[in-house]
């Protein structure tokens, strides 16, 4: 079966100049998805670096961070806990209120989705200015999860975000400056 190196996996990214709006350069994953070796090629290098690291969860949060999620947490040999918008989870929660750029946000993870020492990586698809992350680590921290690291598949490093997440480490498979 046909491999894809990583340096060839950037060519699956689309790049859509502004969109939602004017100024944002929107990193559009869809080609990747839709094709099969890029999709695993994917997986695998997001879960390479965490094998060993004996994960007990793979936590991510709503859209997105789904389509990579479940098969990181399948790869490592560990369970799925979603973290959502308010209005999705029925059972009792932790919420986690967040600043955009206009107005706020907020996620939510059940109070039970996590035991307390539980070794967890939280997977999204982009780190951009770390809010979406920061919320998972906020809520996680409220599980007294043991957060073991973050993998992303694209990291914009010009909008900060890998500073939002200290002191937790960061692994991202495609740079974009
Ligand atoms: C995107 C992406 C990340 C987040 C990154 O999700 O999937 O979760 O933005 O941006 P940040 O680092 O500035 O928080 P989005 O909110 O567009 O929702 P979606 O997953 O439902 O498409
Ligand atoms: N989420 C936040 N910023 C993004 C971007 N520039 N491209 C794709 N998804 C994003």
């Amino acid at each position: 079966r046909k491999t894809i190196a990583m340096t060839d996996l950037r060519s699956y990214v689309r790049d859509i100049p502004d969109y939602p709006k004017p100024g944002i350069l929107f990193r559009d994953i869809t080609p990747l998805l839709a094709d099969p070796q890029a999709l695993t090629a994917a997986v695998d290098a997001m879960a390479e670096p965490f094998l060993d690291s004996d994960i007990d969860v793979v936590a991510a949060a709503e859209a997105r961070g789904f389509i990579f999620g479940t098969p990181l947490a399948m790869r490592l040999n560990a369970g799925f806990v979603p973290i959502r918008k308010p209005g999705k989870l029925p059972f009792d929660l932790h919420s986690f209120a967040y600043q955009l750029e206009y107005g706020t946000d907020e996620l939510q993870i059940h109070v039970d989705g996590i035991k307390p020492g539980q070794r967890v990586l939280i997977v999204d698809d982009l780190l951009a200015t770390g809010g979406t992350v920061e919320a998972c680590l906020r809520l996680l921290e409220k599980c007294e999860a043991k957060i073991v690291g973050c993998s992303f598949l694209i990291h914009l490093e010009a909008l900060g975000g890998e500073a939002r997440m200290e002191p937790y480490d960061v692994h991202s498979v495609l740079k974009y400056g």
